[in-house]
């Protein structure tokens, strides 16, 4: 199986670019299943609309994950309460709408995303690591339940990053972490076949300030009085992800492959 996660779709520019490239991605990769992170979608570069999500459907993703953002535009508690495939952080406060995870059958084959979020530098949520092994206790590639874990971890550092794809190696197919809009070069196998990628960046115009109009980022930083609210930079955005081979039998990873495609970044395809 080729499975394809995309980093955080960050505002229009991210939202066209996914629009107009992912669907001939998607038959040239021989994609089989599509999960995007789009807590940044919405044209403020924070949380997403319902015609987004459903853009994002229209152009080939099976799930859409999120994260610190998620609940940043109103539409988002009746997308989460109301569709299976758009997930927000499993170790969110007990409250919150939707789910964190959730069973997908796609040709014949069952895909379980888990969506987590770090816990330093982040929203206030319960402890991303217990949450893991409560779901590594329920679910096991191979047993019938799973033939593949995805796992997008949406943390501020790397080490709690690099950390969780350590507890799932051998038990998911791959564990990405996304939230920092920069793709690190650590894509991997590691050592029981788990994929991993620290940060699969965004999706979005890198001529910015991790996707936020540059000269008004440096503006805030610089304290200038005339520093308007962060707001999306608009020009041609990148394409940013990571593609996994995934063994049908195991549901372990057999090759790693970033795309990195248009937009300023040197491109891997
Ligand atoms: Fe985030």
């Amino acid at each position: 199986m080729n499975i394809l996660i995309l980093g955080d779709v960050a505002g229009p520019a991210g939202v066209k670019a996914v629009r107009e490239k992912l669907p001939s991605i998607i038959k040239e990769k021989k994609i089989d299943f599509v999960i995007i992170n789009g807590e940044n979608a919405a044209d403020t570069g924070r949380g997403i609309t319902k015609k987004i999500f459903d853009d994002f459907l229209k152009a080939g993703v099976d799930v859409i994950t999120t994260g610190n953002h998620v609940w940043d535009h109103k539409d988002a508690e009746d997308i989460a309460s109301k569709n299976i495939n758009f997930l927000r952080p499993s170790n969110m406060l007990k409250d919150s709408p939707g789910k964190g995870e959730g069973i997908f059958i796609k040709n014949g084959k069952k895909f379980i995303v888990l969506n987590l979020m770090g816990n330093v530098f982040m929203k206030k949520c319960d402890d991303v690591f217990v949450e893991a092994k409560k779901f590594i206790e329920r679910f096991k590639l191979g047993d019938g339940q799973a033939d593949f874990i995805i796992v997008d971890m949406h943390a501020e550092t790397t080490s709690e990053k690099m950390a969780m794809g350590h507890l799932f190696d051998g038990k998911a197919t791959m564990v990405v972490g996304t939230h920092t809009h920069v793709p690190t070069s650590d894509h991997r196998i590691m050592e029981k076949g788990t994929a991993y990628q620290t940060d699969i960046g965004m999706c979005g115009d890198y001529n910015s300030v991790i996707g936020m109009n540059k000269e008004n980022s440096l503006k805030k930083f610089l304290r200038d009085s005339s520093a308007e609210n962060h707001h999306p930079a608009l020009g041609e955005a990148t394409i940013s992800g990571l593609l996994v081979l995934a063994d049908d039998n195991t549901g372990l990873a057999k090759k790693v492959q970033p795309i990195i495609l248009g937009g300023s970044l040197q491109e891997r395809v």
